[in-house]
């Protein structure tokens, strides 16, 4: 049985028509960071990150899985593979390709998270800072995401399935953001051999046994298919 922790990021979506943060039509064109994806942000305005949001919840609700995300559900299927997904994505195309073994570390567009009393539940289709909280009342909920300067979810569980792991793949990210950057230099540290594939090389690039460029929905129904021979 081989181990294998595959990290996505938001080019497996891409060609699902999601859009990627830095690209040059990237979101990070047009919205600031310190807006909508920090917590600062959300006290100074919840209205404008509520918008954000709701707007990427309808687009992910609107959009399909593609072969990507379906090539990862067969490999998971498969007697000879345990497969370990750690998407950066907040989006629900990974299960909605058929994979059940997603860990969400930077959460969900889905979940909806109090800010007073960190209840958690399914996320309406559209939320606003009128909201109240069904556990305390409070007006105060807000997307269960991970903002910049939060930390990532459920940590302790990836840093022990990348140790443990017998491959590590990185699909579809640009290595800027940590910690999920700094996977591959903690599995090439246990020894774990790594394989990036992306459009481009990434930041990390230099530290991947190998890598593979071009579009995911072909490298990666591509590694699948050899996979399972
Ligand atoms: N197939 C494969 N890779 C692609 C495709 C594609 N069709 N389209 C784009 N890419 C690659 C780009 O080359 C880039 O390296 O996906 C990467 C996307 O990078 P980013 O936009 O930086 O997204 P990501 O790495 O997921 O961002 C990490 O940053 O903004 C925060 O919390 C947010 O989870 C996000 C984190």
């Amino acid at each position: 049985m081989a181990k294998i922790v595959i990290l996505t990021g938001a080019g497996i979506s891409a060609e699902s028509g999601i859009r990627t943060f830095r690209a040059s039509d990237g979101l990070w064109e047009e919205h600031r960071i310190e807006d909508v994806a920090t917590p600062e942000g959300f006290v100074q305005d919840p209205d404008l990150v509520h918008r954000f949001y709701n707007a990427r919840r309808a687009a992910a609700t609107a959009a399909q899985p593609n072969p990507a995300h379906i090539a990862l559900a067969e490999l998971e299927a498969d007697p000879g593979h345990e497969v370990l997904i750690v998407t950066q994505n907040v989006d629900d195309l990974h299960e909605r390709g058929g994979s059940q073994n997603v860990l969400h570390m930077h959460g969900t567009l889905f979940g909806a998270l109090c800010h007073s009393c960190e209840h958690r539940w399914p996320a309406p289709e559209v939320m606003s800072p009128t909201d109240s909280c069904p556990s305390c009342g409070a007006q105060a909920t807000r997307p269960d995401i991970v903002w910049f300067g939060e930390m990532p979810y459920r940590m302790e569980e990836i840093w022990h399935a990348l140790r443990a792991a017998d491959l590590f793949v990185s699909i579809g990210t640009s290595g800027n953001v940590y910690p999920a950057a700094g996977f591959v230099a903690d599995a090439m540290h246990a020894g774990v051999p790594t394989l990036e594939l992306n459009l481009e090389p990434s930041a990390g690039r230099s530290m991947f046994d190998e890598a593979r460029h071009g579009p995911a929905s072909v490298l990666v129904p591509q590694w699948v298919r050899e996979r399972l021979g």
